[in-house]
């Protein structure tokens, strides 16, 4: 029987579903994600990097208790490699294709994004799935693909405004995320949850939602990995996090860290964003 469904089953007998303890979520150390998009120039790239790397060395030891992660486009990639090189920055992309190499132009595989320092990729954003048609087959072959080559795929999941609307945000993402999650992939993902209305909107989801959603997440990957993977694995939420609901939202208990769009191209933004971060784990 599919999660949701048991959990829904057990709350009419008056019994809660099992919530991770204080100890299994401080196993997951915060991860801050900048999604930079098709956006920037190389000096833009230059100077918002360097402005971050600033901004570290200036804040010394007490610099935000989580991961931080930049995701700029293909082509800035080396640049931004270089520049983080030596710094607790990690570098990843926005997309990979699922096959090692071959005749498929225009493409990249995630064995290239490995070669040149890459750490992360991010698959399945709903900007990809609507511009170009992609589904949730395809997504999981990336991330396959993603884990095969040594990387950790970003696998975003969200419903539209439409879904929502319908009352079938829980049923969509339930299905999204059974299927574009690898098999045997256990903690070596991370999950991000992007209500797709709520993208470059300027309206992030009520904390009510996102908790009701990463909550039905963890218990698919319950389902999906069992509970010592599903409670190591890190879930974000993204959809218009900015410095003024980064707090409220990374507060919550399944929350795990921000997949952050516009925010992300403005040093201030983004490095106000990470220093919402709780204190999670032990430095
Ligand atoms: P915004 O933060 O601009 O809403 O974008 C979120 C996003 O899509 C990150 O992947």
């Amino acid at each position: 029987m599919p999660t949701l469904e048991c959990r829904k089953l057990l709350q009419t007998f008056g019994m809660e579903w099992p919530e991770a303890s204080q100890e299994e979520i401080s196993m997951r150390r915060t991860l801050i994600a900048g999604n930079w998009k098709m956006n920037g120039s190389k000096a833009e790239a230059r100077s918002l990097v360097e402005d971050l790397m600033r901004r570290q060395r200036e804040v010394g030891s007490e610099r935000p208790d989580c991961d931080l992660l930049i995701c700029p486009p293909f082509v800035f990639l080396e640049l931004v490699g270089r520049l983080i090189e030596g710094s607790e920055i990690a570098l990843g992309a926005q997309d990979c294709h699922p096959a090692e190499a071959g005749a498929h132009t225009g493409d990249i595989s995630a064995g290239m994004l490995a070669d040149i320092g890459c750490s992360y990729v991010i698959v399945g954003h709903s900007e990809r799935r609507q511009d170009h048609g992609e589904g949730d087959a395809l997504v999981q072959a990336k991330a396959a693909a993603a884990l095969a080559a040594g990387l950790t795929p970003i696998v975003c999941v969200g419903e539209t405004r439409e879904e929502r609307d319908a009352g079938h945000t829980l049923d969509v993402i339930e299905r999204q995320v059974r299927d574009s999650l690898p098999a045997n992939c256990g903690s070596r993902v991370v999950v991000a949850y992007e209500p797709v209305w709520a993208i470059g909107s300027g309206l992030s989801a009520t904390p009510a939602d996102v908790a009701e959603v990463h909550a039905a997440i963890r218990g698919v990957l319950r389902d999906l990995s069992g509970k010592e993977a599903a409670d190591a694995t890190r879930i974000l939420y993204g959809g218009s996090v900015k410095p003024g609901n980064a707090a409220e939202l990374l507060a919550l208990e399944e929350v795990d860290g921000a997949l952050v769009g516009g925010a992300s191209l403005k040093a201030e933004d983004f490095w106000a964003i990470a220093s919402a971060s709780p204190r999670r784990t032990q430095a």
